[in-house]
Order: structure tokens, then C-alpha cells, then sequence
């Protein structure tokens, strides 16, 4: 079992449609907040957004830090600091950070503001909205930046309803349609960290090669988290197949005429690494 062969199948079939959708959306706002998956910083990174936003000011949150590794999330923040993004940390299910993100916002749309001041536009309302890939938490975000009224996002990227605005705070107007768009699968080990955290559909991979390059890499990263979790020990001698036995007789997953239901633990396995029932863990290191 090698990264390299890890394949997403996906192909690319309505790419220029998507992006010239966004692009559309893009020139409407003022501000572009990317959401960003906090255990996956670098793959959830969406690179044609570069192209697509131009010089348009950037926020980059990084959602789901509640099932992510705290200390790289904190590594995470000073790197991209360090880099000049205004960045912040968010927990879109509770709310947690969103204040802050829009704090950010409003600095990030500090030029175009001062711009329409010089042109004697005193209150320029701030249009901002939201993109990431799929599964990232936009329509969470949106959500809970809308209170009541329901944002309807689509898997699909680009695809788009009635477009709206919706006042979110005092001078912050937000559009309802999160821009979605497919990241590249640049390398197997990108498409690998998507799978993993659900932003690809687990029909497009193997599932069995998926678990077993996780367990790969908790082996690496985090054996002790590993083995307290499913109550099992992991020595250095140990490799993802191993792992799958041990986790197999612990959970019994032992099919007719006790045989490892190897099937079962991978199941096992990734539910309980996607849903942070195994505890949080952050897989690109900064
Ligand atoms: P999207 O629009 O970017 O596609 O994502 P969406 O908001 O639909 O969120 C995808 C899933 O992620 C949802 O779970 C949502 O509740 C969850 N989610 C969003 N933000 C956070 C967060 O900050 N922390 C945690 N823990 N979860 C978050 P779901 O409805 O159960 O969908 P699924 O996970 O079964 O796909």
C-alpha cells in the first residue's frame, strides 16, 4: 500500500462553468472570507481561488477547530500570520470566533472603504462572502451569520440560486450563496486528507486504502492517541494491517467462522476519525 496510489476519482467536467460563476460572484463583494478545514489548513486550500479573487482582500478562517489538534491549530494561526493572512479560528456549530471573523472583515475591507470615503461615500456598506470547498461549513457559517433565514448551498460547484444579501451586522452585508468550488487533487496525499474529513463523496475512493493510510499516518503522528482510544497496544513493529487486526478484536468485528471482518473496521475507523469520535487530530502540519 503506497500514497501514491491513492486515487480520487473525479473528474474536472464543469470547471470553467464554476469558475466563471464565481467569478461573477467574486466581483460583487468586497471581501472573500475562505473557509478552511482546521485539521486540513494546506488541502482544503482552494488553489483556483487565487486566480479567481484577484486583489480582492482575503480572510482565511479556519473552521472546525473544535475537532481539530489545538496545538497545530495554534501553529497553524502564527503561520499564516506570519504570512501576512488576516486569519482567524472558528467554530461554526457553536459560533465560536465569529465575531472575530467579521472584526477581520471590516479591516480587511478597510481600503475600499477609505476609497469611497475620499469619494465622499461615508458609510460604504461591506459586501463579504463566503468559499471553501465542499463539507467546509458554509452553509453553517452562513447560517449562523443569518439567524433565521436558511442559506441552501449545493455540493455542486458554482451552482447557484437567486443571489441575496443579507445585512449580518452594522455595515456588513453578506451574500447568501456560499461560492463552492472543487480544490485540485494536486497529490494523493491532498485527496487523501479530503477524503478523510468528507469533503469528497466516499464513493469516489477506496475506503480500505483511505483507512489504512489514516492509520498510517496516526501510527506516525499519534500512536499513543490511537491505541488509548481503541484500547489496544501499538508498538513500533506495528503497520496499518496490524492496526485493523487489533482494532478488529476489540470491537469484535470477527465475521462467521472467525474471520477478520476487515470491512467493518475500516468502517469503524473512518466514522470514528471523520466525526472526531477518536478526538481531535489535525493531519497538515503547518
Ligand atoms: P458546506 O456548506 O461547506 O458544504 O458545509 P456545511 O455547512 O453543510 O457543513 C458540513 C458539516 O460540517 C455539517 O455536518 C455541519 O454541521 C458540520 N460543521 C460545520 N461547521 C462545523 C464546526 O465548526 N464544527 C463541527 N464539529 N462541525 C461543523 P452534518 O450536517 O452532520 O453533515 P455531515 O458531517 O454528515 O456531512
Amino acid at each position: 500500500m503506497d500514497l501514491k496510489d491513492f486515487k480520487i476519482q473525479w473528474f474536472p467536467g464543469h470547471m470553467t462553468k464554476a469558475k466563471r460563476m464565481m467569478e461573477d460572484q467574486v466581483r460583487l463583494v468586497d471581501v472573500v472570507v475562505e473557509l478552511l478545514d482546521a485539521r486540513i489548513p494546506a488541502s482544503s486550500v482552494n488553489p483556483m481561488l487565487r486566480d479567481i479573487a484577484g486583489n480582492k482582500p482575503r480572510v482565511i478562517a479556519l473552521n472546525k477547530a473544535d475537532m481539530a489538534d489545538p496545538v497545530c491549530t495554534e501553529a497553524w494561526l502564527a503561520r499564516l500570520k506570519k504570512d501576512g493572512v488576516p486569519v482567524c479560528v472558528v467554530d461554526c456549530s457553536r459560533g465560536k470566533g465569529v465575531k472575530q471573523m467579521l472584526a477581520l472583515v471590516q479591516e480587511a475591507a478597510r481600503p475600499v472603504t477609505e476609497k469611497w470615503l475620499k469619494k465622499g461615500v461615508r458609510n460604504h456598506t461591506i459586501r463579504m462572502m463566503i468559499v471553501g470547498v465542499p463539507n467546509v461549513g458554509k452553509s453553517t457559517l452562513i447560517n449562523r451569520l443569518v439567524g433565521r433565514v436558511k442559506a441552501i448551498a449545493s455540493d455542486r460547484p458554482g451552482v447557484t440560486k437567486q443571489k441575496q444579501w443579507v445585512t449580518i451586522a452594522k455595515g456588513i452585508e453578506l451574500l447568501d450563496t456560499p461560492g463552492v468550488l472543487w480544490p485540485k487533487f494536486e497529490n494523493p496525499g491532498i485527496g487523501l486528507h479530503l477524503a478523510l474529513t468528507g469533503a469528497v463523496k466516499d464513493d469516489i475512493y477506496d475506503r480500505q486504502m483511505a483507512a489504512e493510510l489514516l492509520l498510517q499516518e496516526l501510527l506516525v503522528k499519534y500512536p499513543d492517541r490511537l491505541a488509548a482510544f481503541y484500547g489496544i497496544e501499538v508498538t513500533a513493529d506495528d503497520t496499518p494491517r496490524t492496526v485493523i487486526e487489533k482494532i478488529g478484536a476489540v470491537r469484535g468485528a470477527i465475521k462467521a467462522g472467525g474471520v477478520l471482518d476487515e470491512n467493518k473496521v475500516v468502517q469503524h475507523v473512518l466514522y470514528d476519525f471523520k466525526s472526531a469520535k477518536m478526538g481531535r487530530f489535525t493531519l497538515d502540519e503547518p
